[in-house]
């Protein structure tokens, strides 16, 4: 329902809460201040598009602490920075934030476009990361929508169109709410509501500061809204992963540019699909380890079965690779999935040095 002088009200309900209850976040300016450093607004909101402020605080850290500037982390190595996303996961991400950083760097003198169309021209910057920097560093008014902002938006007006055909009626709803002034406040703000209050299960409407213009309180079960399309199975496969070692040292390849995990160091492995051929790239005495690790990627979930075996100093596994430390694997920056795989080795060998 639509009433004169809701929209206005919402916004400065929701900043006057916003200006007592911000979350502090390492990349972010007290309310009011205006004062956000764009490299370090745009790297965050980057992160934050794959998972949760808790898991981006070290990775946050560690990437401002070695590229403090946009320039430093220009100038870096792709190997150095595909390692040290190592993790975060959507590995093509890491490889457009560094496309994202030269471009700053060599063809906009160092600084930031501070528009949201000079933004979204630059590498790899979507429409959400465009809004969310032009109002959250620059001031700009802009509608900034990430999944806990179309939460939010969608129980205020009670949206009953499931997603994602409803994403234009809560753009526009998000729209009418956005006030001219501290548009970049007003997303922070959306975003700790849908955090911290208006929570994707049991939503805690009774510290909601805009509960009164809310439609969906109103409702028998407020946690409906927004409404989610019916759910799709996600498709399952199997692979085989190899762990070749030589003298304290194990076999890593570089996987190819484009496709998954594109760019990263990872252990050899089969093609992953309903039945892959179990086919070991050398001969040797394997070892399997009883369990295949699991891994839940976006379009499929994944059980790996991971394969072990030594071979002597005249063996090189096919393939380009290296020889890698084996005490030193967590340097190696192996996406999740590897980086199981490789402790299951670990865990396993433990097991058998104690029996
Ligand atoms: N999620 C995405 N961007 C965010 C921000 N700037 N503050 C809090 N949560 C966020």
């Amino acid at each position: 329902m639509r009433v004169e002088g809701r929209d206005r009200k919402i916004a400065g309900d929701l900043l006057a809460h916003y200006d007592v209850h911000a979350r502090r976040l390492p990349w972010r300016a007290p309310p009011g201040s205006n004062a956000a450093d764009p490299y370090r607004v745009w790297l965050s909101e980057v992160m934050l598009q794959q998972t949760t402020v808790a898991a981006v605080g070290p990775y946050f850290a560690k990437f401002t602490d070695r590229w403090p500037t946009v320039q430093d982390l220009a100038a870096a190595q792709d190997a150095d920075l595909m390692a040290a996303w190592a993790g975060l996961g959507y590995y093509a991400r890491a490889r457009n934030l560094l496309a994202c950083a030269r471009a700053v760097a060599h063809d906009h003198g160092g600084l930031f476009p501070d528009t949201e169309e000079g933004l979204r021209a630059l590498p790899g910057v979507g429409a959400y990361t465009a809004a969310a920097v032009a109002a959250i560093a620059f001031g700009r008014r802009a509608v900034v929508v990430d999944a806990n902002v179309e939460r939010v938006v969608a129980r205020l007006f009670a949206i009953a169109t499931p997603l994602p055909a409803a994403r234009p009626a809560i753009r526009e709803a998000c729209d009418h709410i956005t006030p001219d002034a501290r548009a970049g406040d007003f997303a922070q703000a959306m975003m700790d509501l849908g955090a911290t209050i208006c929570t994707a299960r049991n939503p805690a409407c009774g510290l909601c500061p805009i509960r009164d213009d809310c439609d969906a309180v109103l409702t028998a079960d407020p946690a409906a809204y927004p409404v989610k399309p019916p759910r799709k199975a996600r498709p399952h496969r199997t692979g085989h992963g190899w762990w070749i070692e030589r003298d304290g040292h194990v076999w890593l390849i570089r996987r190819p540019d484009k496709g998954l995990l594109g760019g990263m160091r990872a252990l050899p492995s089969s093609d992953w699909s309903d039945a892959p051929e179990f086919t070991p790239p050398l001969p040797a005495h394997w070892t399997s380890i009883d369990a295949p690790v699991a891994h839940v990627f976006t379009h499929f979930s994944l059980a790996l079965c991971v394969h072990h075996t030594h071979v002597g100093a005249d063996v090189t596994p096919p393939g380009a690779g290296e020889w890698w430390p084996v005490d030193r694997i967590g340097e190696a920056g192996l996406p999740t999935l590897f980086a199981r795989a490789a402790e299951a080795v670990r865990k396993e060998r433990q097991t058998h040095a104690r029996n």
